[in-house]
């Protein structure tokens, strides 16, 4: 028999708490994840079957006490098995999302950084009030690296075997020696994946922020390519003449503050037979159809966090945010810079949209 007793405001008010409760639960557990990236665990796991907290004691040099409680939290979390809280198996699906950094493009434990510093939270609530937000180099040194962890894997394992041959004729160009200039290029993973593909090519990095062009010229420093440049500079600095072949902006114009200015200053330094790939966050132009989207909250909140943020971080700046650019409004804006060429590629990348754009 269905029971059909209207429900006590008091069962409303516990579901609702539980709600809540649980995105704390949430953060508790993200920052076990970040802990389990940084100190090696899942990788530890990885492949090594039922595993108790002292055989991952001897594995990693760590204290048995405190990963049986980090193993537990995990299997708590669902994230591994374990059918008596003393044997823990990190499952094969998990592999590849939380130990494989170097060759999967599910990892995603390098996007879990632990709590943010008091002093930006401090200067996010003050946004709230003053309307202006934070840049990228607001949010501190370790912004670019976060960054460089959670995007890296498209970059690196994507672009050149697969997003690069989908555009018309800029492998082939490449091959050949060309002008390339990314802009927002954070910690430089795009440009070095493709300085080490195309070495006939000449490769630029434009970034505002300084935290990133440090980190850019640390990766630089390592990869050692004579082709590349990084350059403290922003999308308006970019030539005011016609010298790119190829231009990139990915996952970033969202975060500008004056997005239109740098189509602008984008349409001048790119040649008339460039391309221009645009990587963007995937979303519709609808509420409706955002809601879809089982990671919208996630999405809104790094809205406000970092993407929004960053686009308000002057007076007058647009406030796209994360969700800001959907094809729709994208492609009008592309047109309103002087482009008259728009194509959408799905990549299948579960957080992304690409555009190939051209005068
Ligand atoms: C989410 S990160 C993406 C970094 C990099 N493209 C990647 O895919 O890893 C966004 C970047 O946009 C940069 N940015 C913000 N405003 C900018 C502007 N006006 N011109 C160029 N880059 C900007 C930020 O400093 C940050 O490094």
């Amino acid at each position: 028999m269905p029971d059909t007793r209207p429900s006590r405001p008091d069962d409303d008010i516990r579901a609702f708490a539980l709600r809540v409760w649980s995105y704390k639960q949430g953060e508790e557990v993200s920052l076990m994840i970040h802990l389990g990236d940084r100190l090696g665990l899942y990788r530890a796991l990885a492949g090594a079957g039922a595993c108790s907290a002292a055989e991952l004691a001897e594995r990693t040099g760590l204290h048995q006490r405190w990963l049986l409680e980090w193993l537990r939290s995990q299997a708590a979390a669902g994230l591994l098995a374990s059918p008596d809280g003393e044997r823990f198996t990190l499952p094969t699906e998990a592999v590849p999302v939380l130990a494989d950094e170097t060759s999967s493009l599910w990892f995603a434990a390098g996007a879990f950084h632990g709590t943010l510093h008091p002093e930006v939270v401090d200067a996010l609530a003050d946004a709230f009030r003053s309307g202006i937000g934070l840049s990228y180099d607001d949010l501190g040194p370790s912004a670019a690296h976060r960054v460089e962890r959670m995007l890296g894997p498209w970059s690196r394992l994507a672009l050149v075997p697969t997003i690069l041959p989908a555009l018309d004729g800029v492998e082939a160009r490449l091959q050949a020696g060309a002008r390339v200039a990314d802009v927002g290029c954070g910690a430089g993973v795009a440009v070095l994946a493709l300085a080490e593909a195309f070495p006939a090519s000449r490769f630029d990095g434009y970034d505002p922020s300084q935290h990133a062009i440090h980190r850019a010229q640390q990766n630089l420093g390592q990869a050692g390519h004579p082709n590349v440049a990084f350059h403290l500079a922003d999308a308006a600095d970019l030539p005011d003449q016609p010298t790119f072949d190829l231009l990139l902006t990915l996952d970033c114009l969202h975060d500008m503050p004056r997005p239109a200015e740098a189509m602008a200053a984008i349409r001048r330094a790119l040649a008339d037979d460039g391309t221009w790939l645009i990587k963007d966050i995937r979303c519709g132009s609808t509420w409706q159809e955002n809601l879809r989207n089982p990671l919208l909250a996630m999405l809104y909140a790094t809205s406000v966090t970092t993407c929004m943020s960053s686009a308000l971080s002057e007076p007058g700046g647009a406030g796209l945010g994360t969700l800001g650019l959907d094809p729709r409004r994208a492609e009008a804006m592309c047109r309103q810079a002087g482009f008259t060429r728009f194509a959408v590629h799905d990549f299948d990348d579960p957080a992304n949209l690409y555009y190939e754009v051209r005068p």
